[in-house]
């Protein structure tokens, strides 16, 4: 399967920064470092459209991305639950994102990143929750497979599921680096699309 056509849209701070959502939109969510910008990329077939950094707390804005000519839009937001981050960094991620989250029109869907290496963790489990309960779709990926062998892949899908009250089959696992996982991903998406 070929990438998706991507286009940068706009960067904002908080929603009102952002032009209104028309078509629906697929939001990438996640702890710091997980993977979401270069999962940004890897959808799009492009190296540096999403700044990508081994620092975490690299992305600080609501990006927005309009993929397959306006057909909906993508949006990679800054990371939570960095260590060092400031308590005002933290209080300010969890304002804009409550903002985000419960009030952006067009919100259709989370994909909800986690490090296919890590135990899922209290904040994972919740928003997960939280994000069933605003309506939205919900799909985990579990990201940098590359860094385990292929053969534990599906016991810990199983195991990711049941903590983020998903089915096995709401997981996906991918990397962005050795560029697995863009097919079910793709499919996965426009099945939700057209459901
Ligand atoms: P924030 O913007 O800080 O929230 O981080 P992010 O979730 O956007 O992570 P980002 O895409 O910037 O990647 C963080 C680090 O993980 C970078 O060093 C990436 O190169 C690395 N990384 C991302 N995806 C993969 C992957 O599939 N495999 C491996 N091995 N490394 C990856
Ligand atoms: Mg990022």
């Amino acid at each position: 399967k070929t990438p998706l056509r991507v286009e940068f849209v706009s960067s904002g701070m908080i929603n009102s920064d952002l032009p209104p959502s028309t078509v629906p939109e697929f939001a990438l969510v996640g702890r710091s470092n997980v993977g979401k910008s270069s999962l940004l990329n890897y959808l799009a077939g492009q190296k540096q459209l999403a700044r990508v950094s081994n620092t975490p707390g690299r992305t600080q804005t609501i990006n927005l991305f309009s993929a397959e000519k306006g057909e909906f839009l993508l949006v990679d937001l800054p990371g939570y639950g960095y260590a060092e981050s400031s308590l005002s960094t933290r209080a300010h991620w969890q304002k804009a994102m409550q903002e985000y989250f419960e009030k952006r029109d067009g919100l259709f869907a989370v994909l909800l990143l986690v490090d296919i290496r890590r135990d899922i963790q209290p904040e994972d489990e919740a928003l997960s929750r939280w994000f069933q309960q605003l309506g939205l779709k919900v799909i985990a990926i579990q990201t940098k497979c590359d860094k385990l062998h292929k053969s534990k892949w599906n016991t810990i899908r199983i195991q990711h599921a049941k903590k983020l009250a998903l089915t096995p089959s709401q997981v996906l696992t991918v990397s962005s680096d050795k560029k697995i996982g863009l097919p079910d991903i793709l499919q996965t998406m426009s099945g939700l699309l057209d459901s």
